[in-house]
């Protein structure tokens, strides 16, 4: 009996063999959707992730309109920071009001506890779970430590994050010990999501392609292996970690304790995999512009990531990093499409 369409997700992190190849794109919940754009001339972005019923309404837009093998929760990597009693707005990016510098402001972070701290998250998972269409599963997420410790540091969005990665050289001990904190709270975050109803949980570590391999093992994995080894303990849903910018970083990504390496579209598939060996899925990684090419171009790219995925289980679609609020959607609906054409 050939799987349903909405277990080919777990099925190919678990690296068995599914009927299609399945697909879902980062940030499908989002701006490039004229039903998400509409609604949040009514509500905004914040309001939007603390009340359950909008959270959950659009964590269904995309799936109502494209087959998508997967769900992926509408909050942000932030949210939970917010819970932790940190002062901070989205514009629309996040932007803390007074970055981390200091032991004491590290110190003032409270612990997590998630059904007091942030019950409106696992709330949102209890409404959209029964909702799902056609058996897709629930992806719960978190941003790796060292990508929160980023925003927390330098305090709004960055391109090199320069205020961070000097606070990494200039106080380690403290970078570890912010790090050890948010391992610890993203750990106790996501274990809520899994017994809330998270079918599958990822760490977004969106800034590692910054570090070189020792700060990199040093500050970000540290972090990582913390709050997955913790997850480990706590629950049986598979677990992916994206390294955006990872390619020279693979080596050591090769030793995590996780069922799924999410990929950027800067190295092919195929030579990931052989880095990484046959333990492990693979999550990507076609670029997101790729999305603005001509359609048959689209398609040509789309099967380029198909063949360097290869025909061993444990490949699932995706962009290589989010896609972009300048998308049509009916670009989405074509790939989404043909990727399940071309693997059925
Ligand atoms: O569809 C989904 O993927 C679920 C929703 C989701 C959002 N943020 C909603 C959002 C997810 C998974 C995230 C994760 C996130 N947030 C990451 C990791 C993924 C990545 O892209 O690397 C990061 C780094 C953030 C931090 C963040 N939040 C930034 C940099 C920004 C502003 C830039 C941008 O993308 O617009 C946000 C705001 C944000 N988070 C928006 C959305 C839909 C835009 C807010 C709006 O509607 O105005």
């Amino acid at each position: 009996m050939s799987p349903q369409p909405g277990s080919t997700f777990l099925a190919a992190c678990r690296r068995q063999p599914v009927a299609h190849t399945p697909i879902w794109v980062m940030r499908q919940a989002g701006r490039y959707l004229p039903e998400y754009r509409e609604l949040r001339t009514k509500v905004a972005f914040e309001a939007l992730t603390h009340q359950p019923e909008l959270a959950a309404e659009v964590t269904l837009q995309p799936l109502r309109r494209f087959e998508l093998d997967a769900a992926i929760l509408f909050s942000d990597i932030m949210t939970p920071v917010q819970g932790m009693g940190l002062d901070l707005t989205f514009d629309p990016g996040p932007v803390v009001r007074d970055p981390i510098r200091s032991d004491a402001q590290i110190d003032a972070l409270r612990e997590l506890v998630p059904e007091r701290d942030v019950p409106h998250v696992l709330q949102s998972i209890k409404l959209i779970r029964p909702n799902l269409p056609r058996g897709a599963p629930l992806i719960g997420f978190a941003g790796g430590p060292f990508t929160l410790l980023c925003y927390l540091v330098s305090g709004k969005p960055s391109k090199e994050f320069d205020i961070a990665r000097s606070f990494l050289y200039a106080r380690p001990q403290s970078a570890e010990r912010l790090l050890d904190h948010l391992a610890d709270a993203m750990a106790a975050y996501l274990a809520a999501q899994a017994a809330a109803g998270a079918q599958a949980l990822m760490l977004f570590e969106s800034w590692a392609g910054l570090l070189g391999p020792a700060a990199f093992d040093r500050f970000a994995l540290r972090g990582a292996r913390r709050t997955l080894a913790a997850l480990r303990q706590r629950t049986d849903v598979p677990l992916i970690y994206y390294v955006n910018q990872g390619s020279a970083l693979m080596e050591l990504v090769a030793a995590l304790d996780v069922d799924v390496i999410g990929v950027d579209w800067r190295t092919p598939l195929g030579k990931v995999r052989q880095v990484l060996g046959p333990g492990k899925a693979v999550q990507g990684n076609l670029d997101p512009a790729a999305l603005f090419a001509p359609p048959d171009d689209l398609k040509r790219h789309a099967d380029e990531v198909l063949r360097e995925a290869g025909k061993a289980p444990g490949h699932i679609f995706n962009l290589g990093h989010g896609i972009w609020p300048n998308t049509d959607p009916d670009a989405v609906a074509r790939l989404v499409d043909h990727v399940h054409e071309r693997t059925a």
